[in-house]
């Protein structure tokens, strides 16, 4: 008995080692590179404290920190702040290499330049595809045939209404205030009347997790109340007249006819044609890019089984931060500041300096050239006319190509982001800086809301992460109050 099960077990570890190989394999040879070794194993640790060895699992490439609990060098007179009851703890500040999802949306591979949603790289999905595509394809895994694609257009513009409320709180606002805050003004005017939101924060039961019909329902909600609201704000910004969304029209066409991007002399108001037929293809490369800054926060918001409108709110203050998608705009205030490509050596020796920071530069990630980046270009060029009228394009070239040589660039693979050529183009097609933000985190939130439903069909439990306490203990007896 005991060797036919040593003999299934063997036969079963070597079909699954050729399944993990093959697959291996054939990803290797998509990049055309060669594999370097098994992701799957494990890690043999000697405790140097206490000479104990443990052995703990490797699952693609990564090892779980909770393994790390059982080892264990609590000893008399161990200081209890250092916790040694609780096992070893890993600090990882800035989460500078801890994986927080397990996720099969979006795959990037940054020392390659690789992007790929679902089952198709970017380049595909660029060059067939348009936007509401993508957006199937995140959030449900599957391109739309052409009735799907329908539905998911019917079911976006349903969602398009603007709430009275959302209206008076975004014209409660002076028109040249920021726009960030009144988008998420008008956003927590959508959430107090959201049935779903409601739900969440009066019934005991969890309204999301688990539930597939309503977090799908939600989903779409959510993607056209925040489009609503940037129409919304964008039309008080700047005295436009509000057009409602329209059936017949695209997700992208009823944001620009809600905003009042029109097409020029025609009797029924349309959307900017030219202006759509772009944002087709610029919105698929920043549909989603995985674990974010923005899409951690959402995600951590959603742990707690909020409604996903007060996610969004989380998602795109953490957007709006100087050092995530606000670079942008610090990045264009920056070269209105060099204003002519004559000054920029000033620029990049205070940088240099350390001085400041060149926003618009630099990633997490990327390590090579930003995949996206050729996408944008050849958008741009296919807008070289609108592009080139911009006198800043010229100030960013010359920044570009001093990065592109200088050595303290170089040398820490400082490239320009893709996000900053976007800029560009958006300012080219007539969007003025202060809604780029706005833009960018509302083409991004479909990928966000494909991470949501993906986390509200697993389990994650409430996320919260622990510190290292490096003050003194005190008795508790000596606290002070
Ligand atoms: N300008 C000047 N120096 C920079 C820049 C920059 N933009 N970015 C990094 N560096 C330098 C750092 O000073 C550091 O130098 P050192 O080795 O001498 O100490 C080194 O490069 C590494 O910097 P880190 O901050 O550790 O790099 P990290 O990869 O963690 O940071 C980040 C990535 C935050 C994007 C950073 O490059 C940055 O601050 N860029 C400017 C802000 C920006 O453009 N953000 C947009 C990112 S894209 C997006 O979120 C949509």
């Amino acid at each position: 008995m005991l060797a036919i099960l040593i003999h299934f077990f063997l036969v079963w570890k070597k079909i699954i080692y050729s399944y993990t190989s093959l697959a291996t394999f054939s990803y290797h040879k998509a990049l055309g590179r060669t594999a370097v070794g098994p992701a799957h194993g494990s890690l043999s640790i000697i405790d140097n404290r206490t000479k104990r060895t443990y052995r703990i699992p490797i699952v693609r490439n990564a090892v779980r920190a909770l393994d790390f609990r059982q080892i264990t060098a609590a000893q008399q007179g161990a200081d209890v702040v250092d916790q040694f009851d609780n096992g070893l703890r890993i600090v990882d500040k800035g989460y500078l290499n801890t994986a927080c999802m397990e996720s099969s949306i979006t795959h990037i591979d940054g020392k390659r330049g690789h992007i790929q949603y679902r089952n198709y790289s970017i380049e595909e999905l660029f060059e067939h595809n348009d936007y509401e595509e993508v957006i199937h394809l995140l959030i449900w895994g599957k391109l739309p045939t052409p009735v799907q694609k329908q539905i998911l257009r019917q079911k976006l513009v349903a969602e398009m209404k603007p709430h009275p409320c959302v209206v008076d709180v975004i014209h409660s606002f002076p028109p040249e205030s920021l726009t960030c805050p009144m988008i998420l003004a008008g956003l927590s005017a959508y959430a107090s009347v959201d049935e779903g939101t409601r739900a969440t924060h009066s019934k005991g039961e969890p309204q999301y997790l688990g539930k597939g019909n309503t977090v799908d329902e939600a989903v779409i909600r959510t993607l056209s109340m925040l489009a609503t609201t940037i129409a919304l704000v964008y039309c008080h910004k700047r005295g436009r007249f509000f057009s409602p969304a329209r059936p017949d029209e695209s997700f992208i066409g009823n944001v620009l006819l809600m905003m009042g991007f029109l097409e020029p002399g025609t009797k029924r108001p349309q959307p900017n044609r030219k202006v759509e037929k772009c944002f087709e293809q610029l919105w698929i490369l920043y549909a989603d890019h995985e674990m974010t800054n923005s899409t951690a926060a959402f995600l951590h918001a959603a742990s707690t089984l909020t409604d996903p409108l007060s996610c969004c709110i989380t998602g795109i203050v953490s957007a709006y931060g100087p050092l995530h998608g606000g670079a942008i705009d610090l990045a264009y205030k920056e070269f209105e500041t060099v204003g002519t490509p004559e000054n920029v050596s000033t620029l990049i020796a205070d940088v240099k300096a350390k001085k400041q920071r060149l926003f618009g530069y630099g990633h997490r990630i990327y390590k090579v050239v930003d995949p996206r980046t050729k996408f944008i270009r050849q958008l741009m060029d296919k807008h070289r006319d609108e592009v080139q009228t911009n006198p800043l394009l010229k100030v960013a070239m010359e920044i570009d190509r001093v990065a592109g040589e200088d050595p303290y660039f170089t040398s820490r693979h400082l490239k320009a982001n893709a996000d900053l050529y976007g800029c560009f183009l958006y300012t080219a097609l007539g969007f003025e800086t202060d809604i780029i933000i706005a833009m960018a985190s509302l083409s991004r939130t479909p990928g966000v809301l494909a991470h949501w439903r993906e986390a509200m069909g697993q389990s994650p439990g409430l996320w919260r992460p622990q510190q290292i306490f490096t003050g003194a203990v005190v008795a508790p007896n000596q606290a002070q109050t």
